[in-house]
C-alpha cells in the first residue's frame, strides 16, 4: 500500500519507529518533520492531504501529541476521512464503518508497541460498504 505519513515535531521518534515496524513493507513517502524543532501541525497535515488527494497515497498516517489536532486540520478537506484513535478495536472500526482515509495518532497517548498494533489494524481492515457506503455519502454531500 502507497502511505504518506507526517508528524509535527512531537512524532517523530514514533514516525521512524513505525517505518520500520509496521510500515516496513509499504511504499511510504514522508513528508516530515524530521527533527524536533517545532513547527506546526496543520502545515504538515496539509502537505500529507495533497498527496492523499492527487492520488499519490492510498492512505495517510499523521502524528501530532494528542492525533487531535491533525485530525481536525485535515478533517477540513474534501474527501478526508480522519481518525484518531488509542486502540485497534477504534482503528478498525474507523475502516470498517467510516472508510477512514487518514489515521492519526498520539505521540503523547500510545505508546510504540499500541501504535503499531493500531498502524497493523488499521491497514488490513476494509470498508463494510452497505448501510455504512450510505452514511459516507451522506458526509461527502453525495446523498
Ligand atoms: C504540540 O505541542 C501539540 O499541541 C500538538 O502536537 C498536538 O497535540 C495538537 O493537537
Amino acid at each position: 500500500m502507497r502511505i504518506v505519513i507526517g508528524c509535527d515535531h512531537t512524532g517523530v521518534a514514533l514516525k521512524v519507529a513505525l517505518q520500520e515496524t509496521a510500515l516496513a513493507e509499504h511504499s511510504v513517502i514522508d513528508v516530515g518533520t524530521d527533527s524536533t524543532d517545532s513547527v506546526d501541525y496543520p502545515d504538515i497535515a496539509r502537505a500529507a492531504v495533497a498527496i492523499l488527494r492527487k492520488g499519490d497515497a492510498d492512505r495517510a498516517i499523521l502524528i501530532c501529541g494528542t492525533g487531535v489536532g491533525m485530525a481536525i486540520a485535515a478533517g477540513r478537506h474534501r474527501g478526508i476521512r480522519a481518525a484518531t484513535c488509542s486502540d485497534p478495536y477504534v482503528a478498525e472500526m474507523s475502516r470498517r464503518h467510516n472508510d477512514a482515509n487518514v489515521l492519526c495518532l498520539g505521540a503523547r497517548v500510545v505508546g510504540y508497541g499500541m501504535a503499531e498494533s493500531i498502524v497493523r489494524t488499521w491497514l488490513h481492515a476494509d470498508f463494510d460498504g452497505g448501510r455504512h457506503a450510505r452514511r459516507v455519502e451522506k458526509i461527502e454531500g453525495t446523498a
